[in-house]
C-alpha cells in the first residue's frame, strides 16, 4: 500500500551559517530538499508529499519538484515537532506516515524499503537508526570530567525517515506537544506515549547536513549513492 510523507523543511538553518536556509543549498545539480524528495518518491511507494515550509519561504517554489501534483505545501512552525503536527494536521488519518527531515539527503534505498517493510511485523512503527561506534562518556554535570562510560552496546543514532501509523502518531505528538514533552525526534514523542518503536539498522552516511563541513560530506555520499 502507498504512504504519505512529511518533510519538516521549516528550519533557517541557524547552525550551517549560510546564506540561505541549508535545505536550499545545492550538491550535485540538486538542492538538499529535492535529494531528500527524490529518494522518497523513487522508492514507488509514496503518494504524497507534504512540505511543511517557513511562512518566509521563498525558494521552494521555484524548485521543478513543486509543481509534482503529488507534493502539497503546508506552513510549518517555531520548533521542527510544530511543523511536523502541521503536516500531519493535513495528511488524514489512514496508513502510514513516513517522517523525514529536508536536510537529510543521503537515504539509501535499501534502507527505506527496510523501513517501510516493518509494517508487516509492527503496529506501533520505527525509525532508521545507527549504531554508536565511539565510546561513549557521561560528564560531571558542569564540570569537564567524566563521571563514568556509558554502555554503547544498546546505544543508536536516531535517523529519518520515522515510519508510524499516521493516526497514532498525531495522538501522539499532539498529546506529547501539549504537555511539553521534549520532542525531539517523531519516535520521542511515542515513547511518550508509552510506546517502544522499532530500530531498523541503517546506514551511518544518511547524514543531517547540519555544519558547514556536512556539506561536502554529503557530496562524497551522494555521488556514491548515484555510481
Ligand atoms: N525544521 C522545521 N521547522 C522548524 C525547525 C526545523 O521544519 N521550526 C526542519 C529543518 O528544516 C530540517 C529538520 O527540521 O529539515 C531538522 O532540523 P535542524 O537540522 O535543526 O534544522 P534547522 O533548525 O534549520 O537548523 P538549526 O537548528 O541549525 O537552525
Ligand atoms: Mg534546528
Amino acid at each position: 500500500p502507498q504512504v504519505i510523507a512529511v518533510i519538516p523543511a521549516a528550519g533557517i538553518g541557524s547552525r550551517m551559517q549560510a546564506e540561505c536556509p541549508k535545505q536550499y543549498l545545492s550538491v550535485g545539480g540538486n538542492t538538499l530538499i529535492e535529494h531528500s524528495i527524490l529518494a522518497l518518491l523513487q522508492s514507488g511507494r509514496v503518494s504524497q508529499v507534504i512540505v511543511a515550509l517557513s511562512p518566509h519561504d521563498t525558494q521552494f517554489s521555484q524548485l521543478p519538484i513543486a509543481r509534482d501534483p503529488r507534493i502539497r505545501v503546508v506552513e510549518g512552525g517555531a520548533e521542527r515537532a510544530e511543523s511536523v503536527m502541521a503536516g500531519l494536521d493535513v495528511a488524514g488519518d489512514r496508513g502510514w506516515v513516513l517522517v523525514h527531515d529536508a536536510a537529510r539527503p543521503c537515504l539509501h534505498p535499501d534502507d527505506l524499503n527496510n523501513l517501510l517493510a516493518i509494517t508487516a511485523t509492527s503496529k506501533v512503527g520505527g525509525i532508521l537508526a545507527a549504531p554508536v561506534r565511539d565510546t561513549m562518556k557521561r560528564g560531571e554535570p558542569g564540570v569537564a570530567a567524566i563521571a563514568h562510560t556509558v554502555d554503547r552496546q544498546d546505544l543508536w543514532h536516531a535517523l529519518t525517515p520515522q515510519f508510524f501509523p499516521l493516526e497514532l502518531l498525531k495522538i501522539c505528538l499532539r498529546r506529547a506537544l501539549n504537555e511539553g514533552a521534549v520532542v525531539t525526534d517523531e519516535a520521542s514523542a511515542m515513547e511518550y506515549c508509552g510506546f517502544h518503536p522499532m530500530l531498523i539498522p541503517a546506514r551511518a552516511d544518511n547524514i543531517k547536513v547540519t555544519r558547514p563541513e556536512d556539506l561536502a560530506l554529503a557530496e562524497f555520499y551522494l555521488t556514491r549513492l548515484s555510481q
